[in-house]
């Protein structure tokens, strides 16, 4: 049997397991259409899709399908952090299915209200996680498959390698796809040798002629080893890896100590954490379209893996090569 042919394979109707996993603020529709149509699937990230690209959503969905008519699938973030937020979701997720949408990867928070939604639609759901006790909640909610969020992952990182992960959640039942530190063919094929049933991969994907980050950006992404990423608190408000440009070394990888101590109040860490997503998405969209991020003046983030960008010096194409 082909290594290629795996549960997650079967159950998307795809031919490689390979998810371009979403990414705010570098998830542009194009990218998401051409790792579709070469046979993996390309996850939409909706924020980035609107607030980046400025497509609206259904218009977005139907520029991808100008490229392909393979599966695509789109990123359900599921922190319940207003209600405002939970409904906007809610009716991103009912534009998905219309427009034929069939695959979700949720992430943060409980995805019960997402499977209940799809699910008599044919829809099949994925949970980011990091640990068991997350697995759990999100099998309790009735998902069909876990993404293994490992200690090298792009965006944030999980605690546990990927070895650890697959021990610990092996026995669930469910396929699992490995996130995290996957930059060329060796480290896919390894993923899928260990008993991943597919790879979800993100940096790699960033340096590509099909994403739409500025070019700046992706010589960053190109040109960078393991040593140059670091773990910030500043972007967030958790640890986000990040290339290590100027700015980030002279303002530092820690929250200042009164965003800390609103992060862990118990009625506070809510605003706090909403007041973050707000400048985080600002910074991290400016960053990602405007160029110059080197420059000692520019106070722009670039979100990249250690891992993934290890792997090889050379920009790769959306495209698998033949
Ligand atoms: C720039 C960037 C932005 C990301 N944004 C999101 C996001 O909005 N939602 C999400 O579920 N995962 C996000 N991720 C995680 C990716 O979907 C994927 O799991 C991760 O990049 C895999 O690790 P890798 O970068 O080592 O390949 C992001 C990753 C990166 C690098």
């Amino acid at each position: 049997m082909s290594l290629l042919d795996t549960p997650l394979t079967r159950q998307l109707g795809i031919d490689v397991p390979l998810i371009c996993g979403a990414m705010y603020p570098c998830s542009n529709p194009e990218l998401v259409a051409a790792v579709s149509a070469a046979g993996g699937i390309g996850v939409v990230q909706p924020l980035s899709m609107i607030y980046v690209y400025g497509h609206d959503l259904r218009e977005g969905l139907r520029l991808i399908r100008h490229t392909t008519d393979k599966p695509i699938g789109m990123n359900v973030l599921i922190e319940r952090s207003s209600k405002m937020y939970l409904d906007r979701m809610k009716a991103w997720v009912d534009v998905a299915l219309d427009e034929g949408v069939r695959f979700f990867v949720t992430s943060l928070g409980n995805p019960r209200w997402v499977v209940e939604r799809v699910a008599p639609m044919g829809g099949i759901v994925y949970h980011d996680v990091t640990e068991r006790k997350w697995a759990e909640k999100g099998l309790a909610g009735g998902v069909h498959g876990l993404i293994a969020v490992n200690d090298r992952a792009g965006g944030h990182a999980g605690p546990k390698s990927a070895a650890q992960l697959l021990d610990e959640l092996g026995d669930l039942g469910v396929p699992l796809v490995c996130a995290g530190g996957v930059g060329d063919e060796a480290a896919f094929v390894a993923a899928l040798e260990a008993g991943y049933a597919g790879v979800q991969m993100g940096t790699r994907f960033i340096a590509t002629d099909e994403c739409g980050a500025h070019a700046d950006y992706k010589h960053a992404i190109v040109a960078a080893t393991e040593s140059d990423i670091v773990l910030t608190e500043r972007v967030t408000g958790v640890p986000l890896s990040v290339i290590r440009t100027p700015y980030v070394e002279r303002i530092g990888t820690k929250a200042g100590p009164i965003a800390r101590w609103l992060l862990r109040g118990r009625r506070t860490k809510h605003w706090m954490r909403t007041i973050y997503a707000l400048r985080s998405a600002w910074q991290l969209k400016r960053a990602s379209l405007a160029g110059g991020a080197r420059e000692a003046t520019s106070k722009d983030y670039w979100q990249a893996a250690a891992a993934a960008l290890s792997a090889s010096g050379t920009a790769p194409s959306a495209r698998p090569r033949a």
